[in-house]
């Protein structure tokens, strides 16, 4: 990606990943992502903000090389993990006058995970202060957004925040200002990468907000001119707030679960509740995790397989724990051919979850009349629960 200018002396250089199509090994990036570094130029010294993925540092070094960068005198590192910070131990050998500048925490992670030596760091702390000449950095502690050693970098004149992965978003786009399309790359980001640190993400952006911010410039995705638009979006998505939606997730072996499924989708429908519906053999995670942020209700269609729950379910499951959602009520909906063990597994899998778990539908085999009753039970306890509580 080309250098663009974000103010005078004031640059983005870092490098767009059109075609990854996994994060962590785990995370689906549909659209690809952008690993975003900025060169800070004041009359005495140059720094740069953050580095990027070591797969794309020719990306970087060919906009430094454009932007005529003879010297770097800081690396600002605002968080340790490679997808930013990756690519310092390569900066240091092109530029090796350089300092990494960063907090006792992520000084100790960068040794750890890039082996970078101690005599390369210049140690900070919250409210320190490095004058560029005209360009003054402020760097501010936001932990758990969402590793325990991230900060974000505040340049006071021009009221840029840096900060790193908070307020990012997965995308792979050259139109780096285009806050038009914000929302959903921003949201499945936040879905699968901030969510399990919700309480965290609201102290910080509490924190954020007392700064004079006119650009919040993150390390991954769009560049925001307009502030409020990231930030109203991550006080919404971090908020108890919950929707009038039940996600219905399920597996099927033999459409036992399926016809359950379906049947249960209808009743909800009928009752005015919208559905989120997704057969998990062929779901993008990160579809789940983002209705994960809204829905009141979640549900889980998984059989028996094996003497536990079937193990695509059972990967839900986890995986929904793990993320920690706000979402007020569970259920599942299963069936079985000669021993039912699906709710048991699902109630040792949510040791994370706070809201309540309805009674499960359980069938054995295909569902018949009375299992259609019980379907219209749950419909009618989630509809009841619903109106218990402050929707949006
Ligand atoms: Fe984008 Fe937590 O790294």
């Amino acid at each position: 990606m080309a250098v663009k200018k974000i103010k005078d002396g004031v640059y983005y250089v870092g490098a767009v990943h059109w075609d990854r199509r996994l994060f962590d090994e785990l995370i689906p990036l549909p659209d690809g992502t952008s690993y975003n570094a900025y060169i800070i130029q004041g009359t005495n010294k140059t720094a740069l903000i953050d580095a990027v993925d070591p797969a794309t540092i020719e990306q970087l070094f060919f906009n430094l090389k454009k932007l005529n960068v003879k010297k770097i005198d800081y690396v600002i590192s605002n968080h340790a993990e490679q997808d930013h910070a990756g690519g310092i131990p390569y900066v240091l050998k092109e530029y090796p006058e350089a300092k990494v500048v960063t907090n006792e925490k992520c000084k100790s992670m960068l040794m750890d995970l890039l082996l970078i030596p101690d005599d390369k760091f210049i140690v900070i702390k919250e409210d320190d202060k490095i004058d560029l000449g005209g360009k003054t950095l402020q760097f501010f502690m936001i932990p758990w957004v969402h590793w325990p050693e991230t900060m974000a970098t505040y340049l006071i004149e021009d009221k840029i925040l840096f900060p790193c992965d908070f307020f990012g978003s997965h995308t792979a786009t050259s139109a780096i200002f285009d806050e038009e399309h914000f929302y959903i790359p921003a949201k499945r980001y936040y879905a699968e990468i901030m969510s399990p640190f919700r309480n965290n993400v609201r102290n910080n952006l509490e924190k954020v907000k007392k700064l004079n911010i006119e650009i919040i410039a993150p390390s991954h995705g769009i560049i925001y001119k307009n502030p409020k638009l990231i930030m109203d979006a991550y006080a919404d998505w971090a908020s108890d707030n919950v929707k009038n939606e039940a996600i219905i997730a399920f597996v099927s072996m033999h459409d036992s679960t399926r016809k359950m499924a379906e049947y249960l989708r209808e009743a909800l429908v009928e009752r005015g509740i919208d559905v989120h519906y997704f057969n998990l053999t062929v779901t993008d995670i990160g579809e789940l995790a983002m209705t994960l942020i809204d829905a009141a209700t979640l549900i889980l269609g998984a059989p028996t397989v094996l003497a536990g729950m079937h193990p695509v379910g059972a990967y839900a499951a986890y995986l929904a724990n793990a993320l920690r959602p706000k979402t007020k009520f569970a259920s599942l909906i299963t069936s079985y051919g000669w021993g039912e063990k699906a709710s048991e597994v699902l109630k040792s899998f949510f040791t994370n979850f706070k809201g309540e778990i309805l009674p499960p539908v359980i069938a054995k085999g295909y569902p018949k009349e009375n299992d259609f009753k019980e379907l219209d039970r749950l419909a009618d306890d989630i509809l009841k629960k619903h109106k218990e509580i402050k929707l949006i």
